[in-house]
């Protein structure tokens, strides 16, 4: 009997010995420590052993038990051991290679500066509105003091959107922002048609021409209008709000001039001038060697175009201007070539 248990437990662990997997650990588990092993045997024949050998027999057939116990539990573990090695080694990071670099997006560079601009306007009390980018020429054009025909529509030239035949009012691409003007001002007239309410404005966005790309041209691009419509509003609140914006906008030491200009839907006009901030005023390539850059068209609300807004010119009076914040960005970082703004090449856009 004694030498049964010794063959179970050298065989046993002969086998054991070979087995490198989980299934195959369970098997010899069940083959040598389950109920109907060799081993177990030995104890279910206990009862018949005689009285001397009980003592001799139980004492070794429970050392086997123990020691193939053991030895099962230190085999799994080196199991385990080694299909962990396995899978780190399958898994291997090479920590030494250089990383994949994130792209991380950003505003465009038209975006940043249109909410520089916006920001500088709240401050100074002009809230947001928004216009139609598709219009009609009647607000486009008519509602502006551009009568029909009129030779300043070439200042101007037009994709029209093609939706039936609307006569003198064919649906366009709006050309510039003023039109927002009419319909801020019919909105607010009727609020309160008796007693119209003050205006304090900036309208942004985008603005459409039918032109030769050029270096100089795009054939859309934003602007930023402002609008202020009340009461006893003169030229002096104009020449103020500018120069406080462009003192905000390009530093407290910036100069500028107002230059006398035409526009059909103001009327005394202006276009307005800053130093040119690449030579100082001395004169250069930038700024054609006249020291000065043209930034913003303004002037006094025609009062043709309050009346189309609902305001009456006898009593209200306003000011008005556009500007375009690509052409601000230009001059700013001296681009010399506004086809950048929508080239979305992405060595322009990362330097902003
Ligand atoms: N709408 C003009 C343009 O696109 C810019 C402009 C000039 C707007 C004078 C104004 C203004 O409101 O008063 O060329």
């Amino acid at each position: 009997m004694l030498d049964k248990l010794n063959d179970i437990e050298k065989s046993a662990l002969e086998s054991l010995d070979a087995i490198t997997d989980q299934a195959a650990l369970d098997a010899w588990r069940i083959s040598t420590l389950g109920r109907s092993s060799p081993l177990m045997s030995v104890f279910a024949e206990f009862g018949k052993l005689s009285k001397e050998e009980k003592p001799v027999i139980g004492v070794a057939a429970n050392r086997v038990k123990v020691a193939l116990e053991a030895a099962l539990a230190e085999r799994a573990q080196a199991v385990k051991n080694a299909a962990l090695a396995k899978s780190l080694e399958e898994e291997k990071l090479d920590v030494t290679l250089p990383g994949r670099t994130k792209h991380i997006g950003r505003l465009h560079p038209s975006t940043q500066q249109l909410r520089r601009v916006l920001a500088i306007l709240a401050e100074m009390g002009f809230q947001v509105y928004t216009s139609r980018e598709v219009e009609t020429d009647e607000m486009n054009f008519q509602m502006l003091n551009f009568p029909l025909h009129h030779p300043a529509r070439d200042m101007q030239d037009t994709f029209f959107v093609e939706a039936g035949d609307r006569g003198d009012n064919p649906i366009l691409m709006r050309t510039h922002t003023s039109p927002g003007q009419i319909r801020a001002m019919r909105e607010a007239v009727a609020t309160n048609p008796q007693n119209p309410p003050p205006i304090r404005i900036a309208l942004p966005g985008m603005c459409f021409r039918y032109e030769q790309i050029t270096a100089r041209s795009e054939i859309q691009f934003n602007q930023v209008e402002g609008l202020a419509v009340g009461k006893n509003i003169t030229f002096a609140d104009l020449k103020g709000t500018i120069a406080d914006f462009v003192r905000r906008m390009f530093g407290e030491g910036a100069r500028l001039r107002f230059r006398a200009s035409y526009f059909p839907f103001t009327e005394p006009s202006a276009e307005v001038d800053v130093e040119c901030f690449v030579c100082g005023g001395k004169g250069c390539q930038v700024c054609k060697n006249s020291g000065w850059l043209e930034i913003l068209g303004c002037g006094m609300v025609h009062p043709v175009v309050l009346q189309n807004g609902g305001y009456d010119p006898k009593i209200y009076s306003g000011f008005a201007w556009g500007m375009g914040p690509e052409r601000q960005l230009m001059l700013r970082n001296k681009i010399n070539d506004i086809r950048y703004f929508w080239g979305n090449d992405v060595r322009f856009l990362e330097q902003f």
